[in-house]
């Protein structure tokens, strides 16, 4: 739900005192696509380590207004009952709010031969555009109409295999057209294409359940065609959110004496955690937890350009700017994933920070400069986190409005931050 919520932070104003352990949540990205996923199962699915946030309630919305039912078993384990689709067309009222609901596409028009949908909202992050879709579709044998508001694609049988090209690797077309795939017939065959581990997640259960995907984890996946997949007696346990994690990691380092980041996946936060270590930051690495000593973390300035998987992860662009706002000497950032995604910037200037925005995908930033709490509004998911960052280690207190977008992806972040010694109230 909307809601006009805000966080108020009382700041530490660089003192590095945040102590205890902080939990990695199951992960928005991946629950999201098995969520979707249900529409490839005639009977049941069941996911556990499920997030309590606002994108999940969103895609359950979705799914029950497909005609999906949903149990709640406990806080965090939903079974999803598939054996009756009723719709083929997916709500615009609810999809306005979720990106993600793009990904419901390819497992409708795979298990009844049409889909309705408007263009996806999601995050404030420039363009988004869904090409790749449309032409991804037409390759597979649909015919698609554009209706102005929306799209209408149809099948005249079944969804044919072929070979899919990707311009860019992009994340949710990758998801889409693996999932499009398992009920096409044939083979199809996916090149350029991404390789989250979000990815190879959903492709690992989906085969647990009788799907024929191979290449998982590689530039080229390929599809056997099939039927429907069976989910009886088997759950999908959510991985752990590598940005929650990364985020985490961030502010152990910036205000943590020392912060524990628990069940986590480190080797999926290798390209974060190689350069912190080279910038100085001292951690304990373990199997599933990462320790960070803030307090006897040296903070040397590094330059950051973001990439696919297993490159700098784009998530993570905006809670590390925070931190080079603090490290010694001059910083470059490229974001070459999104257009869009470097406004935040300016807030962090107006809080102090020493920032100079290149043009929409590069940025300068020197450091250390003391950062001062200020009233801001979330922008969108990652940038509304790098403000609670911010404003954590500014002097001085901050408001955050627009506690919605952070709601979206963070699980009850105000709660797990209090438990760790931030002054954080929602009102
Ligand atoms: N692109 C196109 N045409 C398309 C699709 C993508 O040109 O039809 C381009 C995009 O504009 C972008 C590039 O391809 O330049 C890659 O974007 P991608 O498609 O991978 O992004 P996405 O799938 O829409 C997912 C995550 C994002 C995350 C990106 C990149 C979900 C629901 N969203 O988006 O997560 O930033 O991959 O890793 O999985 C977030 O969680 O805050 C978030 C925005």
């Amino acid at each position: 739900m909307i809601t006009d919520e805000q966080f108020i932070i009382n700041g530490l104003a660089g003192k590095k005192t945040l102590e205890g352990k902080i939990n990695t949540p199951g992960a928005k990205n991946a629950v999201l696509k098995v969520l979707a996923a249900s529409i490839l199962f005639s009977d049941e699915v069941t996911i556990s380590n499920v997030p309590d946030i606002e994108d999940v309630a969103r895609m359950l919305e979705l799914l029950e207004d497909l005609g999906v039912v949903v149990e709640k078993q406990d806080s965090k384990t939903y079974r999803l009952i598939t054996s009756e689709i009723l719709t083929h067309e997916i709500s615009t009222e609810i999809s306005k709010h979720l990106r993600a609901s793009i990904v419901l596409t390819g497992p409708l028009l795979g298990r009844l031969g049409k889909v309705t949908f408007p263009h996806p909202g999601g995050c404030v992050i420039g363009k988004r555009p869904i090409d790749f879709f449309i032409e991804g579709f037409k390759i597979l044998g649909a015919d698609i109409k554009d209706t102005g508001s929306g799209y209408e694609i149809k099948v005249k049988k079944n969804l044919k295999g072929n070979t899919i090209f990707f311009k860019n690797a992009s994340v949710t077309a990758t998801e889409n057209f693996m999932m499009a795939g398992v009920l096409a017939e044939g083979q199809t065959i996916i090149k350029n294409a991404a390789m989250e581990p979000e990815i190879v997640s959903l492709g690992e259960f989906l085969n647990e359940c009788g799907a024929q995907i191979t290449g998982l984890g590689t530039p080229e996946i390929t599809i056997t065609g099939g039927s429907l997949l069976s989910g009886k007696d088997k759950i999908y346990h959510t991985m752990p959110d590598r940005i929650a994690a990364g985020s985490f990691v961030i502010l152990g380092a910036l205000a943590g004496k020392k912060l524990e980041v628990t069940n986590c996946e480190p080797k999926h936060l290798e390209s974060l955690l190689y350069s912190l270590l080279s910038a100085g930051v001292k951690m304990e690495i373990k199997k599933d937890s990462i320790i960070v000593y803030g307090r006897d973390s040296k903070l040397t300035a590094f330059d950051i350009k973001t990439h696919e998987y297993p490159g700098f992860p784009t998530d993570l662009q905006a809670p590390l700017a925070v931190l080079l706002t603090q490290s010694d000497g001059q910083s470059f950032l490229f974001e070459t994933i999104f257009e869009g995604r470097l406004n935040y910037l300016e807030t962090l200037g107006r809080m102090e920070a020493d920032v100079k925005i290149i043009d929409a995908h590069r940025a300068l930033i020197n450091g250390p400069k003391s950062l001062k709490g200020r009233e801001m509004e979330s922008p969108d998911l990652r940038a509304g986190l790098a403000y609670v960052i911010a404003a954590i280690i500014a002097s001085g207190v901050s408001t955050i409005h627009n506690v919605y977008y952070i709601d979206r992806g963070y699980e009850h972040i105000d709660k797990s931050l209090r438990a760790i010694g931030v002054d954080i109230k929602r009102v």
